[in-house]
């Protein structure tokens, strides 16, 4: 177990990093953030800062050498970097979990090997295995790029043919997966952690809207049969197990109309659908995933209250002096310089109890 008073390294410098970064110095643990110059909001509330690229070698047997354990807070550092870090520090959870995630074609593959249901889905490497792909897989469609992908960046949807022609240099003419397109009941997700020891603890999973491709909403609980969120944890568990992983993880499921669930994909990082765990539970995911990833018991996922999370994008940041008044409201703001379009600024959360009342 490390000790208070250890530094954590987290490769990344955006909100999940700084939310690691705060619940790291609530155990008296202390932060090391490595990230490229830009807009860092992580870095405003960590211990120190390595500033480089992430294939700057000198910076990274830096860093490495300045840590006691190291994470990443989003799945699309370089594998490289990660393992040449983790040659010398150990990095959770590991490079597999990393590599398999980072390429939507791997990740697929991966979930298919374990027999868990997914979207029917082929490989697309150029514009003529795109009309392969549609013939074989039907409309409507998702082309979505193999990497890189995220907040539904990366993506065209085909709802018809004449939505084909195109569509291989609308997603960048790189390397990709055409999906079927899931006509599902609805979207959750389970946010469930694993220590160094193989124990998991799962929180209740909530149900997630998006909107434009972006999680807009998170509530908890979701509105299903305690058969589907056993299910729906189980299959997370095997997941974890699999990859012989360490800290917490975030599995999207959709929930099909028939009852089944299928995954549509996994992060292998804190989840943005569980950011209610902070206000609605005693450990939030990112104090769990720093208990787990410095070999610490896993704390415990119980929810005190319902919770509905709602990601502030954007300009509904510019709300924040209302949010601020409405009373009970939890408001979470990153730090982040330019409200960018489809950027995420911060979130709030309402608390409810058990039989609906707001909890102010
Ligand atoms: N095959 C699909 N069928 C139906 N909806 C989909 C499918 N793939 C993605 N979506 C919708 O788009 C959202 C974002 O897609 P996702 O694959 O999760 O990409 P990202 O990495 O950007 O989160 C999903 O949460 C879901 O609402
Ligand atoms: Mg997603």
């Amino acid at each position: 177990m490390l000790a208070p008073g250890s530094t954590i390294g987290i490769l990344g410098g955006g909100q999940l990093g700084r939310m690691l970064a705060l619940a790291a110095a609530r155990l008296g643990l202390k932060s090391h953030i490595f990230c490229p110059p830009g807009d860092n909001p992580g870095s405003h509330v960590c211990d120190s800062i390595t500033l480089a690229e992430y294939d700057d070698a000198a910076a990274r047997a830096r860093f490495a050498a300045a840590v006691d354990v190291a994470t990443y807070e989003f799945e699309n550092v370089p594998v490289d970097c990660v393992a040449e870090i983790a040659a010398r520090v150990a990095v959770r959870p590991g490079v597999e979990a990393l590599r398999i995630s980072q390429d939507r074609l791997t990740e697929k593959n991966f979930l298919a090997g374990l027999g868990i249901v997914t979207a029917p889905f082929a490989s697309v490497d150029d514009a003529a295995a795109l009309t392969q792909a549609v013939a074989r897989i039907g409309l409507p469609a998702i082309l979505k790029t193999r990497r890189l992908g995220y907040d539904g960046r990366g993506q065209s949807m085909l709802r018809t043919v004449l939505d084909v022609p195109g569509a291989w240099e609308r997603v960048g003419a790189s390397p990709s997966i055409l999906e079927g397109f899931v006509d599902f009941e609805r979207e959750i997700s389970v946010i469930a952690a694993r220590g160094i020891d193989g124990s998991i603890a799962s929180y209740d999973p909530p149900e997630n809207l998006h909107k434009d491709g972006i999680l807009a909403i998170s509530r908890v609980p979701a509105q299903i049969p305690d058969a589907i969120a056993r299910e729906a944890a189980a299959l997370t568990s095997r997941i974890l197990t699999e990859m012989d992983y360490t800290g917490v993880i975030g599995v999207e499921f959709f929930v099909l109309k028939d009852g089944r669930l299928a995954v549509n994909e996994f992060a292998p990082r804190v989840h943005n659908s569980g950011h209610w765990t902070l206000d609605a539970c005693a450990i939030s995911q990112f104090e769990q995933h720093i208990r787990a990833i410095c070999g610490w018991p896993l704390g415990d996922t119980a929810r005190h209250s319902n919770a509905e999370m709602q990601n502030l994008i954007s300009a509904d940041v510019m709300q924040w002096s209302a949010l601020a008044v409405e009373p009970g409201l939890c408001l979470h703001l990153y730090g982040k310089d330019a409200p960018r379009p489809g950027r995420k600024m911060g979130h709030v959360t309402r608390l409810f109890d058990k039989s609906g009342t707001l909890v102010r």
